[in-house]
């Protein structure tokens, strides 16, 4: 099906199932520990042996010798795997550095080696006896130190630099100036479950099963890497345990368990430890951020600048740190740069909302500076500077942006009209105490995604799509989907997911997943409603599917007389895409306690107000808002990989020492939909929620800090020291 005109009145509209709060149609499988995540057992027919990974000791250099004499040696040892053994690999096209280094090592962590054994402790104790000599070579991994080589650099088709009018000339004149420069340091996923993998071989045909949120193109990568057919490989991930970005690719796991199955003639079990997650997958990068703004003394913005430096191992992305800034304000005198400096750090890669949340970190702040300057109210400023149309593409309206009404209403509910404008002014005994907001932003990619949905003659619905759930409820609001198109109840539908042998769909990633994934779930079920009306010999203009029957007039046929029939679609966004701006948009707010004596810093309340398009299930788009909003407070006040600028890696590799929010560092969470149907977006007329709640929420928390201290810390994360 080709979406390029506003989607019209359709099945979906019905909302008899489809915007309703659900629970979780897998809930039940995940809480009894019957849902197969990707190290469990898939297969009773197969005993995989377990493989260990070896990290490289160095961040850059050359493997000068390995004797793996001792460790093959050892209990239960059946094959040591290393680029002498594996042959020439390939490059996935999502992968920047080797999943297997040598001789050549380029991060400390990258897998040099993995020795395969009988059990998971006889492979770990074989591998502290790998012993490797590397001939250390000098790395760079100071970002700071390396920002002047930094080059400028894109992301897809983003240009990596953008001007409007005479930013320089503008800035130079405006009343009111604000130049600032922020910092955001390496963040890690630090999702539940670590990568996994078991791999199995029949004959040159490779199963594995694996914790990815993008099958099809994680298929393309294996092939790249294994230099092999892509009919020759299935990858099997039906459950995850957290992905947020971090399993957007393949990583070691995936390529060293197919190697040591195939070295070994058997199937292999690899899982990363906690400790080689931090160094041995991706990251997001630091940013640099330097956001000068101008304005008349009236509020009105006539200059606005924004440049990001991060880095990257050679040939990476940017942290896409200017992106919101290209259309979040009005303003006609424009520039944005992006930039990215070679490191031998790890490689960095999306994050969840990658750009935007540490753009937003920056630049939310900087708003807030700026309207504290002007003497005014930081959300009349962020108001009186709208726009509806793309600020750098006037003819470009935007399909939907209710960033006015989301902070009217936050302010409304969250007593804003209470905030004390000079900061320091309120204590609560101990505690100091501040209001903050910040305004959300994330974009509305859309993906082509497909499905295959079949009708059973007990009148089931079956779904079948590699669409991945990585916690974000997919399963169910595929299931709603086809309930809804269907005219069935949910208990009525299965939904089979996360396997290459299904229809290739959207996957998960870039909050595209819950509105891409059902439109292609939509596109089948019109085509099996087509197939059922033909067979059943209704007029396919006029016939209802309700209540498990199809009707027209007064004729009606209980929908299973139809037999079985299977469909097949898959949604493609046509068109639609250059007339329109498709962004979401939200207003956090935040307030914060600071200990007045130790400036310990509490969240006492948090809000968000979201406008997202239709939203599918406000049960599940509530938990990812709140889930981001808890990511948002990791940001602005915990989450830090500590970069060693002499040997080059991230200290910090573990949950000890990388610390992220626990439930007594968050208060209760409120989040509010706007009401909101985009026709523009695609026929389910939803966006996307996942990646807009941690948009705007760090420096909402930083701004309220500021409210209560008067002490501004431009440098995440926002530890009490820096208030001292
Ligand atoms: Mo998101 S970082 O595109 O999974």
């Amino acid at each position: 099906m080709k979406f390029d005109t506003p989607a019209g009145r359709n099945p979906i509209d019905q909302l008899k199932v489809i915007g309703k709060p659900t629970d979780r149609i897998e809930g039940p499988y995940k809480v009894t520990g019957t849902a197969p995540y990707a190290y469990d057992w898939h297969d009773p027919t197969l005993t995989p042996l377990y493989g260990f990974v070896v990290g490289s000791g160095v961040a850059k250099g050359r493997i000068a010798g390995m004797d793996l004499t001792t460790a093959k040696a050892a209990p239960g040892v059946v094959t040591i795997v290393t680029a002498e053994t594996a042959g020439p690999l390939g490059l996935g096209q999502f992968n920047t550095a080797p999943l297997l280094g040598g001789p050549e090592v380029a991060h400390y962590h990258q897998a040099v080696a993995l020795v395969v054994a009988e059990s998971f402790e006889q492979a770990r104790a074989a591998a502290a006896l790998v012993r490797v000599d590397y001939d250390e070579a000098k790395g760079a991994f100071d970002l700071a130190a390396s920002r002047g080589s930094a080059k400028a650099a894109k992301i897809q088709t983003n240009p990596a630099e953008t001007a409007i009018g005479n930013f320089e000339a503008a800035f130079g004149k405006a009343a009111v100036r604000l130049e600032e420069t922020y910092t955001t340091p390496n963040e890690a996923h630090a999702m539940m479950e670590p990568h996994a993998s078991i791999a199995s071989w029949e004959g040159d045909a490779l199963t594995v099963w694996t914790s990815n949120q993008m099958i099809d193109r994680s298929v393309s990568d294996i092939v790249k890497t294994l230099k092999m057919p892509k009919e020759k490989v299935r990858l099997i991930s039906p459950f995850i345990g957290g992905g947020f970005g971090g399993k957007l690719w393949i990583r070691s796991d995936v390529i060293l368990a197919a190697l040591g199955a195939r070295q070994a003639g058997r199937p292999v079990k690899v899982a990363l430890t906690r400790p080689l997650m931090f160094n041995n997958t991706v990251h997001r990068s630091g940013t640099i951020q330097r956001i000068r703004i101008g304005a008349d003394t009236d509020g009105t913005i006539i200059a606005i600048g924004h440049e990001s430096w991060s880095g990257n191992q050679v040939g990476g992305r940017p942290e896409g740190a200017v992106a919101q800034t290209r259309l979040l304000y009005a303003g006609s005198n424009r520039m944005t740069a992006e930039r990215v400096a070679a490191l031998d750090l790890p490689e960095s890669n999306a994050m969840r909302a990658p750009g935007e949340a540490p753009g937003l970190m920056a630049l939310e702040m900087a708003v807030d500076e700026m309207a504290d300057r002007l003497g005014m109210d930081p959300v009349q400023f962020r108001i009186k500077n709208d726009t509806q149309v793309d600020p750098e593409k006037p003819e470009r309206p935007f399909s939907q942006r209710q960033l006015v009404a989301a902070l009217r209403d936050g302010a409304e509910r969250f007593g804003w009209s209470k905030r004390v404008a000079t900061p320091g002014q309120v204590r609560d005994g101990r505690w100091r105490v501040g209001l903050g907001v910040a305004a959300a932003f994330r974009n509305n990619q859309v993906m082509k995604s497909g499905a295959r949905v079949r009708l059973g003659a007990d009148g089931m619905v079956t779904v079948e799509t590699d669409m991945t759930d990585i916690g974000t409820g997919t399963y169910t609001i595929i299931g709603q989907t086809a309930a809804e198109m269907m005219g069935v109840t949910l208990d009525k539908v299965v939904v089979r997911l996360g396997d290459s042998s299904f229809p290739i769909s959207s996957g998960s990633g870039g909050q595209w997943g819950a509105n891409s994934s059902t439109s292609g779930v939509y596109a089948a079920c019109a085509k099996l409603r087509e197939a059922v009306t033909q067979k059943l010999g209704f007029n396919s203009d006029d016939a209802v599917f309700e209540d498990s029957q199809v009707r027209s007039g007064n004729r009606s046929l209980p929908l299973a007389e139809a037999g079985e029939l299977v469909a097949e679609d898959a949604i493609e966004f046509e068109g639609l895409a250059n007339k329109y701006q498709q962004s979401t948009f939200g207003a956090h707010f935040v307030e914060v306690g600071v200990d007045a004596a130790t400036a310990e810093i509490r969240v006492r309340r948090m809000l968000a107000v979201c406008a997202g398009g239709r939203i599918l299930n406000p049960k599940s788009a509530r938990s990812q808002v709140i889930g981001a909003m808890t990511m948002g407070v990791g940001a602005a006040l915990m989450e830090e990989l500590v970069v060693d600028k002499t040997r080059g890696f991230f200290v910090n590799h573990d949950l000890a020492g990388y610390e992220v929010p626990v439930h007594a560092d968050i208060p209760h969470q409120e989040v509010i939909f706007l009401d909101e149907v985009d026709p523009i977006s695609s026929p389910m007329k939803a966006k996307g929620v996942g990646e807009l709640g941690i948009c705007g929420c760090a420096a909402a928390v930083a701004n309220a800090i500021y409210n209560a201290t008067g002490i501004r810390v431009r440098d995440y994360p926002i530890t009490l020291d820096k208030l001292l």
